[in-house]
């Protein structure tokens, strides 16, 4: 159970080996920390991150990205934790999880990965697509969904194993959910990470949707502008109030 439960939930961040993935490596967990701590960080890292614990602190400040809560129980971090020994006490070679060299991506493989984003090409098991929950900063793409992560500098942030490790099975419960019952193919998974790596190298080029300060002051130009204009074609106007007029006009027909 502690097996499956890791190649599931875990593998996606973590290596039973030494090699750092989104997570660091968990070979030799054991003897660094305390069992306890272990259980209550696999459990809930969320709440022992709100509290402050010195650990899980420091953790987060090497790692960023905080790991999530997974739902994961007790009984289950216990079976987790003496797979991760065994897988270590069993030098097989190969440990689960290892990054393997990957050829760089082709000009093919970003363009499927930009249309599968969003949804120009349809998924082959017909799961949601990812601008419905994701964005991404790149002009080829219009606006997605704000339900999740901007995805911009994931690949900077994660590293091409993280990225493609969390596409090809995600832990998070959302997103799992999404393509449970309908998982994305190599092929589309390879693209995805061309796609995201793509936009991360690119993102300068790319107008970000967000303004903010630029647009501020071409609006403040403008409508000086405009004013401006708008005086100039109305110099001839009358100056005086209109009702000054008509009263003056009553006056003197009196
Ligand atoms: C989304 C990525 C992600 C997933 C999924 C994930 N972790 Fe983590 N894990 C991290 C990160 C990142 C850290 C480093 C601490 C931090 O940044 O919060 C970490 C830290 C840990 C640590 C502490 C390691 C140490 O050196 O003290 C353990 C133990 C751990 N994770 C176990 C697990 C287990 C077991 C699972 C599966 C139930 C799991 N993690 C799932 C990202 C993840
Ligand atoms: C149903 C909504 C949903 C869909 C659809 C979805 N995701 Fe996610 N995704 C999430 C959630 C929720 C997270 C957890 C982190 C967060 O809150 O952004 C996440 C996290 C990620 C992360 C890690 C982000 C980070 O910064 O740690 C990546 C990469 C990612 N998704 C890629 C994709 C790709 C590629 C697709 C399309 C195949 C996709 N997602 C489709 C909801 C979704």
């Amino acid at each position: 159970m502690g097996e499956e439960l890791f190649r599931t939930t875990c593998a996606a961040c973590h290596t039973t080996g030494t090699d750092r993935l989104v997570g660091p490596g968990l070979q030799g967990v054991e003897d660094r920390r305390d069992h306890e701590w272990l259980v209550s960080f696999i459990t809930e890292p969320d709440r022992m991150i709100a509290e402050g614990d010195t650990i899980a602190t420091r953790l987060l400040a090497e790692y960023i990205v905080p790991m999530p809560n997974l739902g994961t129980t007790r009984a289950q971090a216990e079976s987790i934790l003496d797979y991760i020994a065994s897988a270590n006490e069993a030098p097989t070679g190969e440990t689960s999880g290892t990054p393997v060299a990957q050829a760089p991506a082709t000009e093919e493989q970003v363009l499927l990965g930009q249309a599968l984003f969003q949804g120009h090409t349809r998924l082959a098991n017909g799961g949601p697509t990812c601008n419905s929950c994701h964005e991404v900063t790149h002009d080829a793409v219009i606006g997605g969904g704000i339900l999740a992560r901007e995805l911009t500098t994931v690949f900077s942030r994660l590293g091409g194993p993280g990225v493609r490790a969390i596409i090809g099975s995600p832990p998070f419960p959302v997103m799992q959910k999404a393509y449970e019952d309908r998982p994305l193919t190599e092929e589309e998974v390879a693209g995805l990470v061309a796609f995201l790596e793509r936009a991360d190298a690119e993102q300068e080029l790319h107008q970000p949707r967000d303004y903010g300060i630029k647009l501020f002051g071409f609006g403040v130009v403008g409508a000086a502008l405009l004013l401006g204009l708008y005086s100039l074609a109305w110099s001839g106007r009358k100056r005086g109030s209109v009702n000054q007029e008509i009263f003056d006009r009553q006056i003197s027909s009196i």
